[in-house]
């Protein structure tokens, strides 16, 4: 296509370095070679049987015609009382955005806050979307590198370094994509009170993993370590995760009123509402108890431990184990070979397909997912460990 045709904006978007990965092993896998995919980016569980009714049910009942923008006022209460009780915050329904999934409460929050030049610090490896997002809506993504040898631990003093008068926004996202990493309380601190110092820059807290947890750990949402930010945290969290509705498209944005209302402006002058009967699956996914997530959690923790275990075992291979979401983030043994080359010989020679960590800021890791059966994953390991042993 004609560069002059697209916009500059069109023109900042970066196509997604894994489609030409994930077309190849279909291709791969089409003309009959012995695939392994360790790449999901989501649970491999079907959504709540409660929820699939009462969505089903929905459907019967006639919630099928546009709703508010903002969302179901049922569903939006639901979400503020969750966060009162979970993030120990006074929200209300006025605080809450419903939204086609987090990634459009994350595209939202940006289109109506940033301006042009604004700087948002995005500490890396990050979710790959940020960086994007964030420059569809004329802002800057700054990034702030951690490494896997540092335990992907936020350093205070380079957060420091890389604020400017122009930085509006931190994105904290924790437990994190792709590294499985949880902040604890006091890494959350230390941030909360560099942050404190700067009126002008806001948090966006990107909470979507919090219910994938190995039982080690808690999520602490970082609004309920900093009360007299509260006008400066923006919570972004959905459904897709936490109960396998990844193509259901709901999420929310919650946060101040007045951005809020705003989004909610943006969103009737481009999606609307979320789609209705769906809104009403996720007031009753709200309802199911944690012992459904204890489940859930105990075959995730299995799942982690084989693909952590199998990974230590590999040499030169550095993890920093996951506590948390559904992935882990090897380090390669160096970097004489690009994590997208070294993606493509694993496919083309092993059948293995995993995601070079280039997409997420460093180059010399790969995300391998556990969002599959551990058979999968074992016999996803001996591949990865045969591909170690050609290349390096
Ligand atoms: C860290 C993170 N945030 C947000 C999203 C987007 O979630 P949703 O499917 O609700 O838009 C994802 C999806 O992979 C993610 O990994």
């Amino acid at each position: 296509m004609s560069e002059e045709l697209l916009s500059k904006r069109a023109l900042t978007i970066e196509p997604s370095l894994t489609l030409e990965i994930s077309a190849k092993a279909k291709k791969l896998a089409e003309e009959g070679i012995d695939i392994c995919n360790l790449s999901a980016g989501e649970p491999d569980f079907d959504a709540p049987e409660e929820v699939i009714s009462a969505t089903s049910k929905a459907i019967f009942d006639g919630f099928t015609k546009y709703g508010p923008a903002a969302g179901d006022l049922e569903l939006r209460n639901a979400i503020a009382n969750k966060l009162e009780l979970q993030n120990n915050i006074k929200y209300d329904f006025e605080n809450i955005l419903v939204t086609n999934g987090a990634k459009q409460a994350i595209y939202n929050l940006f289109q109506i806050l940033l301006n042009e030049g604004d700087e948002v610090i995005i500490p890396s490896p990050y979710w790959l979307s940020y960086p994007q997002i964030v420059k569809l809506a004329g802002g800057k993504p700054i990034i702030l590198e951690t490494s896997p040898k540092n335990g992907f631990k936020i350093d205070g003093e380079q957060l420091k370094d890389k604020i400017s008068s122009k930085t509006k926004f931190i994105i904290i996202n924790s437990p994190n994509n792709p590294t499985g990493k949880v902040l604890c309380e006091n890494e959350l601190l230390e941030i909360i009170e560099i942050i404190r110092k700067h009126d002008q820059i806001n948090i966006l807290s990107d909470e979507i993993y919090e219910l994938i947890l190995n039982n080690t750990v808690n999520h602490i949402p970082i609004v309920s370590l900093a009360k007299d930010l509260e006008d400066r945290i923006y919570t972004v969290n959905g459904f897709a995760k936490g109960w396998a509705m990844t193509g259901w498209r709901v999420g929310y944005l919650a946060g101040r009123k007045d951005v809020i209302k705003s989004s909610s402006s943006l969103q009737s002058q481009s999606t609307s509402n979320v789609c209705s009967f769906v809104q009403k699956g996720a007031i009753e996914a709200l309802k199911i108890k944690k012992e459904y997530f204890e489940e859930v959690n105990l075959i995730y923790d299995e799942r982690r431990q084989v693909l952590s275990e199998g990974l230590k075992d590999i040499e030169n291979i550095y993890l920093n184990p996951p506590n948390g979401a559904f992935y882990a983030f090897p380090q390669l043994p160096n970097t004489n070979i690009s994590s997208v080359d070294f993606c493509k010989k694993a496919l083309e020679d092993f059948g293995l397909v995993v995601v070079p960590g280039i997409a997420f800021g460093d180059d010399q890791c790969i995300r391998i997912s556990c969002a599959t059966s551990k058979s999968n994953i074992l016999d996803g390991l001996k591949r990865f460990k045969k591909a170690i042993n050609k290349f390096y």
